[in-house]
């Protein structure tokens, strides 16, 4: 199967390759699987907490190229927009932008529940602290 030149640009040159402190409280951390080929991807977000912006993003993906330019298009996606912003991508944006195909739909999913999760992860414990104070 062959590649689109997006994938194979972000799947060579993948930005924002990493990890940020998950104890830290500006991170939101998501860490999501995919059932079906047992790929795994962690996303992470770096919040201002004054504006709700989110600064910077980084990822860690295990996977096949579609996931781990998925997840890189999404840490650049992600920088600059709001936390309800950034849990209102959808798969089928990531999909378009990389042109994959129907069986490498999964791995966009994977890369939206990734966001999904990092964004709940950010204010679950924001909202413990709230609770906490
Ligand atoms: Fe499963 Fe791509 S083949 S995430």
């Amino acid at each position: 199967m062959a590649y689109s030149d997006k994938v194979i640009d972000h799947y060579e040159n993948p930005r924002n390759v990493g990890s940020f402190d998950k104890g830290d409280d500006s991170v939101g951390t998501g860490m999501v699987g995919a059932p079906a080929c047992g790929d795994v991807m962690k996303l992470q977000i770096k919040v201002n907490a004054e504006t709700g912006v989110i600064e910077d993003a980084r990822f860690k993906t295990y996977g096949c190229g579609s996931a781990i330019a998925s997840s890189s298009l999404v840490t650049e996606w992600v920088k600059g927009k709001t936390l309800d912003e950034a849990a209102q991508l959808k798969n089928s944006q990531i999909a378009e932008e990389l042109a994959l195909p129907p069986v490498k739909i999964h791995c966009s999913i994977l890369a939206e529940d990734a966001i999904k999760a990092a964004v709940k992860d950010y204010k679950a414990k924001h909202d413990a602290v709230v609770e906490a104070a």
